[in-house]
């Protein structure tokens, strides 16, 4: 008598727990309501309903028909693929909280990003590509209902002096890259092992001397960027209220001499003699007016 009680009482709990988790799921009824979705890149249109067979053919796989990053073979994958439903994305030119434009999304599935299971998709056409946008868009109610923030402007590039490396590094040390990077920016501060992205699963800080290259693109302005805006979804907070656009130059800069391949940054650290940042230290003193 009392186990049945039990077991009827554990039923209504999953029952209850079902609903709850079908309510946050969409359905695909709900998602296909969204099929009209567009995007607008480099002067095409692209359609998420045309976009349909392509998504199924090389997306599924991974990012789920749902989107829900739940395609058959994410269980063997780490990073997991996107789930394109929560509309939150690493790569953006757009404030931290805010939706990606179009361009952003087209730039990365071109793109693809290193170091994780996803391609380049360079062999589809650029108006695939565009639809394909449309189609990730379509996912998530986010799009339905807001806007993409608005595009970082980047200032142009200052020339690189070695008063700039060694005012890189001071950034670095006081908004606390290292926290997480490490004082060498090798990928192991102090807080590294504890991280978590979203979802609650670990993830690792960037290490500056592997010879790879950045998930959201590669050049300096690149890298601008990504300090400024964040990757959304994981621990790499923006630093646009934190940094002046002078000091991310600088940062820039400073990150460029870490890095194993040669440059100018990395013959002006080794010239300078640069040692690791000591956290402990007080802030520089300014140098004496000469
Ligand atoms: C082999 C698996 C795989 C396939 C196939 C795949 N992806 Fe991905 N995709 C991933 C993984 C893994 C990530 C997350 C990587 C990360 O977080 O570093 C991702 C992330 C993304 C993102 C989010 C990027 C961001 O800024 O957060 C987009 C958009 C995307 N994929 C689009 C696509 C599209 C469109 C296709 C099909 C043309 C596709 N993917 C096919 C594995 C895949
Ligand atoms: C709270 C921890 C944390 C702090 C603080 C932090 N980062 Fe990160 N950073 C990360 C993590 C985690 C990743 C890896 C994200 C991923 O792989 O998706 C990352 C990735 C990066 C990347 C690579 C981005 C890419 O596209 O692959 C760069 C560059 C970077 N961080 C620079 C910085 C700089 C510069 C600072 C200080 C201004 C900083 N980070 C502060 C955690 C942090």
């Amino acid at each position: 008598m009392r186990t049945q009680f039990l077991s009827l009482l554990l039923s209504a709990a999953a029952v209850v727990a079902l609903s709850a988790v079908s309510s946050a799921q969409l359905t695909k009824d709900q998602q296909d309501q969204w099929l009209g979705a567009e995007s607008h890149v480099a002067g095409m249109t692209g359609h998420a309903g045309a976009a349909r067979t392509n998504y199924r053919r090389y997306c599924t796989g991974c990012h789920g028909d749902l989107g829900d990053g739940e395609g058959e073979n994410a269980q063997w994958i780490d990073p997991k693929p996107r789930n394109f439903t929560l509309g939150i994305f690493k790569c953006r030119s757009t404030p931290t909280g805010t939706l990606p434009t179009d361009d952003d999304l087209y730039d990365t599935v071109g793109r693809g990003l290193i170091t994780s299971n996803m391609p380049q998709w360079l062999p589809l056409t650029a108006q695939n590509r565009a639809d394909l946008v449309a189609y990730v868009k379509h996912f998530s109610p986010r799009f339905q209902k807001e806007k993409p923030g608005e595009s970082l402007k980047i200032p142009p590039e200052p020339e690189v002096t070695p008063d700039r490396v060694k005012a890189g590094q001071e950034v670095f040390r006081k908004v606390e890259c290292w926290k997480c990077h490490g004082v060498e920016g090798r990928g192991n501060g102090p807080s590294a092992d504890t991280l978590t992205d979203d979802q609650n699963r670990p993830i690792k800080p960037y290490n500056f001397h592997d010879e790879t290259r950045f998930k959201c693109g590669t050049t300096d302005q690149d890298l601008y960027r990504i300090i400024m805006t964040g990757l959304d979804g994981t621990p790499m907070p923006s630093f646009a209220d934190n940094i002046k656009p002078d000091e991310a130059w600088d940062l820039v800069f400073y990150l460029r001499s870490l890095q194993p391949m040669h440059s100018k940054e990395k013959d002006i650290a080794r010239q300078l003699g640069l040692k690791p940042i000591n956290p402990n230290a007080a802030p520089a003193a300014p140098a004496p007016q000469q």
